[in-house]
């Protein structure tokens, strides 16, 4: 069965989940939790869950859990085997949060098929969040992690086809034709169902701390040096302790520009549930620009400290996955087009 096929197949036994608002102070907890964004998610998720059912912390477990999706040669949009840039270069953009609103980042990282340890090490190790491009090779290396090629045949192969008819014009979104249309570019479109991208990834241990890693090759064929939200602390990840957590996928220009998921932590801060404070930031997004809107997709995922979860999306087609005690499920997410 491929991919598309078995998710729809499992989406199509899944119970109706709801995620209710958190009211302080009158809920159990549901914790451990991990959740992450897309099927792929549900790997990832797997992995992490080993540290969490362990009561080991949340950041280990979202630095292990996203590693799974960085080395898994079929994503096409994380870690190593990633679609290159315009110039057949594979840059990856990843950060990561901590319990204590630490933070760390690297962009435009090449040859280091681990991201999130790289930006993990920028946050423990130096006094510094963001390291990009070369310094942040330079300090990968430095600090024990092995150079390797990330562009895997079928990547490169994919660039090639790309290139026949691109003329390098740096248009944003030029690779996207229709969103979910069956024709073969189709599949270029960041967020779409063949073309999902980024793993973001928030979880909560048993101790109640609150951790979320984003780690992505982000948009496929970009122009070379180009960044999305995911490496950008506030937009495409935010933890805040005393509230919950967010992160984002889809095209990161327009999340960026809204700060999105510090806003949805924000929302969730004025009592939103998770589910309406991602929904409240999509609908910002398609107010400000609706022509856009309508051709991108872009999708937020949260967790409150309680242990609720929720997401939102623009468009149909996003899904994610969600592991605790009681459930190991993919969901798919509500959007503002129907
Ligand atoms: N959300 C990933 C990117 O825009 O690069």
């Amino acid at each position: 069965m491929i991919r598309r096929d078995f998710l729809k197949s499992s989406l199509l036994t899944l119970p109706v989940i709801s995620s209710t608002t958190a009211s302080a102070g009158k809920q159990i907890a549901k914790k451990p939790l991990v959740v992450s964004t897309w099927d792929f998610g549900k790997a990832a998720n797997a992995e992490a869950w080993k540290i969490l059912n362990n009561k080991g912390r949340a950041l280990d477990a979202i630095e292990q859990g996203a590693r799974v999706t960085e080395a898994d040669e079929s994503n096409k949009t994380v870690g190593y085997g990633g679609y290159p840039d315009r110039d057949g270069r594979v840059t990856l953009d990843a950060c990561i949060m901590d319990e204590k609103g630490n933070c760390g980042s690297v962009m435009c990282l090449e040859y280091i098929k681990h991201p999130i340890s790289v930006a993990r090490m920028v946050m423990e190790k130096t006094p510094h969040v963001i390291l990009v491009a070369e310094g942040a090779l330079q300090f990968a290396l430095a600090n024990g992690f092995q150079k390797e090629n990330l562009l895997t045949p079928d990547s490169e192969q994919a660039w090639k086809e790309w290139l026949k008819k691109s003329n390098y014009s740096p248009v944003m979104n030029i690779e996207n034709k229709s969103y979910n249309q069956k024709e073969p570019d189709a599949g270029f479109f960041p967020g779409s169902i063949d073309n999902h991208d980024t793993i973001g990834i928030l979880a909560l241990d048993t101790h109640g701390n609150l951790s979320g890693g984003c780690t992505t090759s982000g948009m496929a064929f970009k122009m070379h040096g180009r960044v999305g939200d995911s490496p950008v602390i506030g937009a495409g990840l935010f933890v805040d302790s005393e509230v919950g957590a967010a992160t984002s996928t889809g095209v990161g220009e327009e999340v960026i520009k809204c700060v999105g998921s510090y806003l949805v932590v924000e929302y969730m801060r004025q009592g939103n549930s998770p589910r309406e404070a991602c929904k409240k930031v999509v609908e910002r997004i398609a107010k400000r620009d609706p022509e856009k809107a309508k051709n991108i997709q872009i999708g937020f995922l949260a967790i409150d400290i309680h242990g609720n979860y929720g997401a939102y999306a623009l468009q149909k087609g996003f899904s994610f996955a969600v592991k605790s005690e009681k459930e190991e499920i993919v969901i798919p997410g509500e959007s503002y087009f129907i």
